[in-house]
């Protein structure tokens, strides 16, 4: 489990890697769902491609909150609007509450393992807001761009953390996570949220750009969980080798912390905790 130095690393440097922390049955467990999700996933009459690069909030990624929904890769269709190779290969992800909805997902999330790294991180009553399953796909996986998750998962005070699970091998190669160590020091730089007259839009916090600190790759062997502090800025370039890179993402926050109603993700019930730790639901 995290030692002083891990935990001391999470403070200083915002991040923390686990290798095989995560038994490899539990990852083919997880990628055989999340094909079993996108076997039933009907993608006809819906074009709702998501991309970092050009956030179109669409009723469909604005209610996604408290659902299961199948996320397009921003070149998954053609210049006509036709998709250019078949549903398994081209989504970008699925969210985001898989968590809570998804056996599967529901009781590795929940898992006594998943649930100590909160504590020793020092939540003192975390909750699941938001989970991911993230496909990287090969050839056309996306880049994701320098961000902080705090501003996706904005809280007063901060307290989102990100967990991170290689559900599959991540290198440089296939698009494996970036991080800047300590620039989580630094505070936030932007907050994505909705806005009164409707859709989403980032508001400024701190126009000053992020410092200079060379991005460190965190190559991971499957089974690996990297936690990442909510303002660590993090990166991860597009897929175009042959190989995917999938991987599974959990986002907590801390129950006493103020969650705002122009934060995008909104839910009718409030999110729940680690039931095996805490006993809440
Ligand atoms: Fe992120």
């Amino acid at each position: 489990m995290l030692n002083q130095k891990h935990r001391q690393q999470y403070r200083e440097e915002g991040y923390i890697v686990l290798d095989n922390f995560i038994d490899q049955d539990i990852c083919r467990k997880l990628r055989q769902q999340a094909q079993h999700i996108l076997d039933a996933f009907d993608p006809s009459g819906l074009y709702s491609i998501f991309s970092t690069h050009d956030q179109q909030a669409d009723e469909y990624f604005l209610n996604s909150g408290e659902d299961i929904r199948c996320f397009f890769e921003e070149d998954a269709f053609d210049e006509h609007g036709q998709p250019r190779q078949e549903k398994h290969h081209s989504i970008n992800k699925i969210g985001h509450a898989l968590h809570d909805l998804d056996p599967v997902f529901a009781e590795f999330s929940r898992s006594a393992a998943i649930a100590s790294l909160a504590g020793h991180v020092g939540f003192s009553d975390p909750r699941l807001l938001q989970s991911m399953y993230i496909f990287k796909q090969p050839g056309i996986g996306g880049e994701v761009v320098l961000h902080q998750d705090a501003t996706f998962i904005y809280t007063q005070p901060q307290s989102v953390m990100g967990i991170w699970l290689a559900v599959e091998d991540a290198s440089l190669e296939n698009g494996c996570l970036q991080v800047m160590p300590g620039g989580h020091r630094w505070g936030l730089k932007q907050r994505f949220k909705r806005l009164p007259e409707g859709g989403t839009g980032f508001e400024t916090i701190d126009k000053t750009p992020f410092p200079d600190i060379e991005l460190k790759p965190l190559p991971a062997k499957a089974g690996t969980i990297v936690l990442l502090h909510g303002l660590l800025p993090h990166y991860s370039a597009a897929n175009r080798s042959s190989r995917s890179r999938q991987a599974y993402t959990l986002h907590l926050i801390e129950r006493q912390a103020a969650y705002p109603a122009d934060n995008w993700l909104q839910r009718r019930t409030p999110p729940r905790g680690f039931d095996v730790m805490t006993g809440n639901h």
